[in-house]
């Protein structure tokens, strides 16, 4: 049986799915009640469910996830200056077999679209896009005006380096604070992006480089909460990363996509345009590094005795994985890949 249709047409541009989109024909769930709400960062919350950056391109994408049960959303990316998405296409499909962390940067043949969700592994490049701030605050405003009771939409943001002067740190803050001027409640620093080659993609791995920088974006954001994006970080080097920011953050969201060299049955670069041969992987191929970096976070905050929340992200394909996540002590649990195919998993988690 093929796939079902993803609500983010992966054979169209991003230009038109931000136009066009969500592709859902519905019928839309009727949620039970939450069984158990749960606290997080100060408010009451129907569910642990979530999609993280990435699948939600504006406050339609928002307000569909949301009428569907994906209690926290979160706004793709922005940024303080206009960008333009990579070209099309910016999803391929890809094996699913099971990455581990060393396998980062090697090489992956695109392939044939999987019949099963379980199979589903894709490579997403967009780049971080971004409307000018103007647009996207208002935009930001109607994907907060859209939120039910008990539901929560977190702004995710990243520092372009040079934009209008200012450098990484201090644009990362002033974009924090355009967020907020928007009414944001959360704020999500994304640090790790493998499909930009400039700087701001790569800050998750440098302790000292990062803190300055969430140490910035505090001081512009006052009381707002901050979570920080990281990617997958053998444990040394990811309780430094943890220790340095946690003065300045509320929690962190971990994994972003795993950086894997894509090329076509040629052997080719798959995805047109230079610094294209690097794309970040995503779906059921990484649902073991994902699971990893949830348990590391949760070990790494009992033995400092922190506070931070975990946000769990990376492979979570089905009801199981999320349960999966919850046991490991995931605060929240977020799918992206999961979440485009298969838009009434939250539902189906809610109401079972
Ligand atoms: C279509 C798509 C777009 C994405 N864009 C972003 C983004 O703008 N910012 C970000 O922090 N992560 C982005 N991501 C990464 C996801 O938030 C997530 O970390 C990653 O896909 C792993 O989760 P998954 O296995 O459930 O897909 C994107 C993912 C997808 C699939």
């Amino acid at each position: 049986m093929p796939l079902p249709a993803p609500t983010y047409d992966v054979a169209k541009s991003y230009d038109e799915n931000y136009a066009a989109g969500p592709a859902f024909s519905g019928p839309e769930p009727v949620l039970a009640p939450p069984r158990r709400t749960i606290s997080f960062l100060g408010h009451r919350l129907n569910s642990p469910i979530g999609v993280p950056a990435g699948p939600l391109l504006n406050s339609a994408y928002v307000s569909l996830y949301a009428r569907l049960g994906w209690d926290i959303p979160v706004y793709k990316t922005v940024r303080s200056v206009e960008r333009a998405c990579h070209p099309a296409p910016n999803c391929l499909f890809i094996p699913a077999d099971p990455l581990r962390e060393e396998d980062a940067l090697s090489l992956r043949r695109t392939a044939p679209a999987p019949d099963a969700l379980t199979d589903l592994s894709i490579t997403n490049s967009f780049g971080m896009p971004s409307k000018p701030p103007a647009e996207w605050q208002a935009d930001v405003r109607a994907a907060d005006a859209a939120m039910g009771p008990g539901q929560l939409l977190i702004v995710s943001i990243v520092g372009t380096p040079g934009a209008e002067g200012r450098d990484l740190a201090a644009d990362f803050a002033h974009t924090a604070a355009l967020a907020k001027a928007a009414g944001a409640r959360v704020i999500e620093a994304n640090f790790s992006c493998p499909n930009v080659v400039s700087s701001e993609g790569a800050l998750y791995g440098d302790a000292v480089t990062s803190a300055a920088v969430t140490q910035r974006i505090k001081e512009a954001i006052g009381d707002t909460p901050l979570l920080i994006k990281i990617g997958a970080l053998p444990e040394e080097q990811l309780t430094a990363v943890v220790r340095a920011n946690l003065p300045f953050v509320d929690g962190i969201a971990a994994i972003n996509t795993v950086p894997l060299r894509i090329v076509d049955a040629a052997g080719q670069q798959a995805l047109p345009g230079d610094g294209r041969l690097k794309s970040g992987v995503c779906g059921a191929a990484i649902r073991g590094v994902g699971a990893g970096m949830t348990a590391r976070l949760i070990r790494i905050r009992d033995r400092l005795h922190a506070q931070y929340a975990v946000v769990s992200v990376g492979g979570v394909m089905t009801e199981q994985d999320i349960d999966d996540r919850l046991a490991l002590g995931a605060d929240l649990v977020m799918s992206a890949t999961a979440a485009m195919w298969d838009p009434l998993m939250a539902a189906r988690w809610r109401n079972r």
